[in-house]
């Protein structure tokens, strides 16, 4: 399977998937990075693995529908089968969603659906959870609220800060990510409703665990 990955900045996630598919752990490629930020720290990855990339501005058009739309053509003219928005921070249309039907994913920092939108890690230290993560989804309209893929827990401890507790979570991002590209690609993700059903996957959900290295089939 063919993917394009939308990005606008750090590019870490970016960076768990190509090493993902430098290792053979997951089989395709890579076809295209999106950048909507010509600073992304994203791009140098691309250049230094030889990740195909374009950066396409906002501001270079008059609409958000022929923004959208050159980011669809550029992504069908690579025949990109499956979307994944790793740190994109732009909310696409529905026309977007509608030219790759189910097949756009978003890694978010929290448990959805708590602490959707901007800076859920800020959001759940000043709320004071005990417990957040992160969450694979499927995109839908509605931000961040789409059918879950694959979640992880982390614990939130007294003295963390935003900053800490990003760090945590970002180490299961790395992990999350791939594991759900892997899956969709090899065919075994199936949504009924709103449920996502993983063949033969070992957990769902991954609970913070020792043996975590275990759960994964990546
Ligand atoms: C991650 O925390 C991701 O969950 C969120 O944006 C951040 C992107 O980080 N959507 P990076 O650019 O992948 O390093």
């Amino acid at each position: 399977m063919k993917i394009g990955v939308l990005v606008s900045g750090r590019g870490s996630n970016l960076q768990a998937l190509i090493d993902a598919y430098q290792s053979g752990k997951i089989k395709g490629s890579i076809a295209l990075v999106i950048s909507d930020n010509p600073q992304a720290y994203a791009l140098e990855r691309c250049k230094r693995h030889h990740v195909p990339y374009q950066v396409v501005l906002r501001k270079d058009f008059s609409s958000k529908r022929d923004f959208e739309r050159r980011m669809i053509d550029l992504l069908k003219e690579r025949e990109v089968e499956l979307v994944v928005l790793a740190g994109f921070m732009r909310v696409l249309s529905a026309e977007f969603l509608n030219a790759f039907p189910m097949k756009v994913i978003n890694i978010h920092p929290s448990l959805i659906p708590a602490f959707q939108g901007l800076q859920a890690q800020k959001q759940a230290v000043e709320y004071g959870a005990k417990i957040s993560g992160c969450t694979v989804h499927f995109v839908s309209e509605e931000l961040d609220n789409g059918p879950v893929i694959i979640q992880a827990c982390v614990p939130l401890l007294p003295e963390d800060t935003e900053e800490s507790l990003s760090e945590r979570i970002l180490k299961f991002e790395h992990k999350l990510l791939p594991q759900a590209v892997k899956w969709i690609s090899e065919g075994r993700v199936k949504v009924k409703d709103r449920k996502v059903i993983v063949e033969e996957a070992i957990y769902g959900t991954l609970p913070v665990n020792p043996q975590l290295e275990d759960m994964f089939q990546i």
